[in-house]
Formats: structure tokens, C-alpha cells, sequence
């Protein structure tokens, strides 16, 4: 009887509670559908360090040649062909390597062991870190301690002249580490596009030091 009389003038308890729980559900999708949007909206721009950087094939260092430097996007990148012969006092195979070692890396410009910022050291023909001396091949694979895995690599697309990706790099598990295998570009290769957001760290192969028995 008194909620009928409710009902006359407004709105009953029942009807209160559908309001609500209706309003409750919309608030929810709403949340859910921005929160979709957000993830889908790519969080750096092209160009920025965590987006993609399109680089030219025509930048490319030669075949073993020293790596060429892209500060912005704080990552090298070398072109490897170890079967050809060319480069050989950068990028010579070692003992546990019975693959030739081809294609294109990109390679994370921080040492694996405390995160300084190493270089180039074109008279030793390696990557060398100032901090506590790591030393590393073109490739990123360790040569000396005390980094304790290679060189981290980021993931790179081969795009044809209208921007249509021809391939990616694979994942491979080396020295039980799952990361990124060199990239073989594709016929028609106009750009590679190095994405700074997909970074796997450097495999864990032992020293190269230790292979040569040359170890300081
Ligand atoms: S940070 Fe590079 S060797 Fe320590």
C-alpha cells in the first residue's frame, strides 16, 4: 500500500535500485571501452625512445662492417654475414658457432652488466664499457666479463617501399635465452623499422674469452 503510493508520485524502491544498477553497468562499460581505447593508442610516438624508428636500408653499415650509431633511439645497428669472409677481425665465428650468422641487428646501446653506456672502440675492433671494461663482438656476444649475458636486441621489420612489412625477425633460443635472430632483408627492402618498445635480452653464450683462451 505504501509503495503504491510511492509509485504514484515518484519512483519505488524497486525501480530506485534497477536506476542505480543500470547506471552502475554503464559506468562500467564506459571504463572498460576508455580503458581499451588507452591500451590500443600506441604510448610512444615514431621516433621517440619505446616507439618504432624507421631507418633506411641505405644506412645500413656495410656487410661486418662497424656498426652504425642511432642516438635518438639509443640502439646500433649491424649487418652481419659471417660466411662472407668480409670484416673478419670484427666478426670472425667462434668455436661453439657452427652457423653462419646473418642478417641485421639492433642492438641496445646499454651494457648488460650495470647499464653504462658503452661505444665503439674502432681501434679493438669491439664494443668496449668504460665502467668495468665488458667487452663485446659487433654482434653483441660477450667477450669479456663482467657482463653477465650479450648485448640486449631490439625487434626489427624489413618494409617494402609503401611501408608493407616483408618480414620480421625471428625469436631464437640461444644459450637458453629467448631472444632476437639477425633479420635476412628481403628483395624489395626499402626501410627497416627498429622497434625500441620490443627489446629481449642478450643470450648468456659463454665468453669468447674463454673459447680463444685469451682471457685478461
Ligand atoms: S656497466 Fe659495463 S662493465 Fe659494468
Amino acid at each position: 500500500m505504501a509503495e503504491a503510493a510511492v509509485a504514484e508520485g515518484g519512483m519505488t524502491r524497486r525501480e530506485f535500485l534497477y536506476y542505480i544498477w543500470g547506471a552502475s553497468m554503464a559506468l562500467f562499460t564506459a571504463e572498460a571501452a576508455g580503458l581499451l581505447i588507452y591500451f590500443a593508442i600506441p604510448r610512444f610516438r615514431e621516433g621517440q625512445f619505446g616507439g618504432a624508428f624507421p631507418v633506411p636500408v641505405d644506412l645500413l653499415p656495410g656487410v661486418n662492417a662497424p656498426p652504425t650509431n642511432f642516438p635518438d633511439g639509443r640502439f646500433w645497428l649491424v649487418n652481419l654475414d659471417t660466411s662472407s669472409g668480409e670484416g673478419s677481425e670484427r666478426m670472425s665465428p667462434a668455436s661453439d658457432e657452427s652457423e653462419p650468422i646473418v642478417g641485421v641487428l639492433a642492438i641496445y646501446k646499454v651494457c648488460t652488466h650495470l647499464g653504462c653506456i658503452y661505444d665503439w672502440n674502432g681501434a679493438n675492433e669491439r664494443f668496449e664499457c668504460p665502467c668495468h671494461g665488458s667487452k663485446y663482438r659487433l654482434d653483441g656476444r660477450r667477450i669479456e666479463d663482467p657482463a653477465p649475458r650479450s648485448l640486449d636486441r631490439f625487434r626489427v621489420e624489413a618494409l617494402d617501399a609503401n611501408q608493407e612489412v616483408l618480414a620480421t625477425a625471428d625469436t631464437a633460443v640461444i644459450a637458453d635465452t629467448t631472444t632476437y635472430a639477425p633479420l635476412v632483408l628481403p628483395d624489395g627492402t626499402a626501410t627497416i623499422r627498429v622497434d625500441t618498445g620490443g627489446r629481449l635480452d642478450g643470450p648468456s653464450q659463454p665468453l669468447l674469452c674463454e673459447l680463444r683462451d685469451s682471457c685478461p
